[in-house]
């Protein structure tokens, strides 16, 4: 095996440009080149301003401005990087299905093909083929088996080494991983291959924390481990419900069971529901294999933790309509939040979307004020549900600028993701420019109880009476 020198990596998204900024940092004798179809976003990568990155990470420009023109490079020549590294990434991303066999569970692997494809006809060289994407389990063959027989005569190993990094806290996770996986195959290609890939991380990372294993436990775990945390949160949310109806507070449970060392205390915080590109999507691919091999009680397990999820959303929206005299209807309400969790600008599956939709459907004014999220994003995520013409969403809902200035005359405000900066509001002054009574729903669980009901609000903390 080559020594590595060149690396490539196939998508310049929340996956692809983070984790190669940070490979790149931490191994100067290699040259990381991040490749993406989408002229924008590299131009983006490529902006003299740090701050119009496009993606928002916490210490992520930094990292940028230490690395990019030495040793990573962000470029739309596709096949001279491919053609240039001896290991080549794949990070495009693989949606849920939405047609044919599959819709609405199964993984959309056409990206992912169409990689695999240009890779075996600009390759020359032997290459090491690393997919980084969350894939379902044996989509390794499927690589494998294009690269064999449209390649020219070159050697393919193929590794999964699946990306664990959580957005908001990317590079922390990157650069102290509680472990990476390396899968692949136990022939001694297969083994060099792995190896290599390891010395890489090595270049900061523990190797006791660089696990090996075969393809198929790399790709599974990978939905394994999302599918038990999304668990998580779904069932601490589930509580939240059953506590709304006892004098039980869900915070003081959380605790409670969280200093069981064998459940432990993370992952135990009650809200609006999960987003993100990931959990949602993991778990409908797991259903669908489990399904697709006849384990219809295993798929049907699974399944329930999106449905309480979807459950949770539907019920805090629920709350706000039946709280606000069960009639919505030309009231304005304020979200705080859209990104589906606080420090990033991604909404791929933000609950905030789906309480937006809801609260519309009963004809409310809703505004919308998120630090990180553009107002295109906002639009962009709400025509795409369809419920509506695009024209109805821009005459219901508004994006804003300032938080404060968005509650005069506000019926309500819904806490919606769990931003820091909404702590420190004058709740006070927030407090006097809304209509009374002023009507707070915490679906992040953020705010002081006490201090808000103080102030005069009527105030609401999803998984409290
Ligand atoms: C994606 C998946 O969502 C995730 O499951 C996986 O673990 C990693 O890849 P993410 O990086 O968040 O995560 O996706 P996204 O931000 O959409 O970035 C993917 C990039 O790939 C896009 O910029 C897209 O333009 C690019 N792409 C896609 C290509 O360069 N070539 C293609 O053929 C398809
Ligand atoms: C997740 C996994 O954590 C990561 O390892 C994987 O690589 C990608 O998927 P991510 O989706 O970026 O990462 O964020 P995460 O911190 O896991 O949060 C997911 C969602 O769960 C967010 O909407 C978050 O607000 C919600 N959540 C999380 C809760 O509602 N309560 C919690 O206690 C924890």
């Amino acid at each position: 095996m080559k020594k590595i020198t060149k690396i490539c990596c196939i998508g310049a998204g929340y996956v692809g440009g983070p984790t190669m900024s940070v490979i790149a940092n931490k191994c100067p004798h290699i040259v990381v080149t991040v490749v993406d179809i989408n002229e924008d976003r590299i131009a983006q990568w490529n902006t003299p301003n740090l701050d119009n990155l496009p993606i928002y990470e916490p210490g992520l420009k930094e990292i940028v401005r230490e690395s990019r023109g030495k040793n990573l490079f962000f470029s739309t020549e596709v096949d001279k990087a491919i053609d240039e590294a001896q290991m080549i990434f794949i990070s495009v991303n693989t949606p849920t299905k939405t047609y044919g066999k599959g819709k609405g569970q199964a993984a959309d692997l056409k990206f992912v093909e169409l990689c695999a494809r240009n890779i075996a006809k600009v390759a020359k060289e032997d290459k090491i083929v690393v997919e980084k994407s969350t894939l379902p389990v044996r989509t390794a063959e499927a690589i494998k088996n294009i690269l064999d027989h449209t390649g020219n005569g070159v050697a393919f190993e193929i590794l999964s080494n699946p990306e664990f990094l959580a957005e908001g806290t990317a590079i922390d996770d990157l650069l102290n991983a509680d472990r990476v996986l390396i899968g692949g195959d136990d022939t001694p290609t297969g083994k060099a291959a792995k190896n290599a890939l390891s010395k890489i991380y090595e270049n900061w990372l523990p190797k006791e924390r660089i696990l090996q294993t075969n393809v198929w436990s790399s790709e599974l775990s990978k939905l394994v481990a999302n599918a038990f945390l999304a668990q998580r949160v779904s069932s601490i949310n589930s509580i939240s419900a059953l506590c709304e109806k006892t004098d039980a507070n869900i915070a003081e449970i959380s605790r409670a069971i969280g200093f069981d060392s064998r459940i432990g205390p993370k992952f135990l915080n009650a809200s609006v529901g999960f987003g993100g590109s990931c959990f949602q999507k993991d778990i409908l691919n797991l259903v669908y294999i489990a399904r697709s091999f006849g384990l219809k009680e295993v798929a049907d397990y699974w399944e329930h933790v999106v449905m309480m999820n979807d459950f949770q959303k539907r019920r805090f929206a629920n709350h706000i309509i039946q709280t606000l005299y069960n009639t919505v209807s030309g009231k304005k309400i304020v979200l705080y939040g859209w990104a589906f969790k606080k420090d990033t600008n991604d909404t791929r599956e933000s609950a905030a979307i789906h309480v937006a939709d809801a609260l519309m459907e009963e004809r409310a004014e809703l505004v919308i004020y998120d630090p990180k999220v553009s107002e295109d994003r906002i639009y962009a995520d709400l025509d795409y549900l369809e419920t509506r013409s695009p024209a109805e969403n821009r005459a219901l809902l508004k994006v804003v600028s300032d938080p404060t200035e968005a509650s005069r005359e506000a019926h309500a405000i819904a806490v919606v993701t769990e931003w820091d900066e909404f702590k420190s509001y004058d709740w006070t002054k927030i407090y006097e420019l809304m209509l009374k009574p002023a009507f707070v729903f915490d679906g992040r669980r953020i705010l002081d109880t006490q201090k808000m009901r103080q102030i005069g609000f009527n105030y609401y903390k999803i998984g409290e009476a």
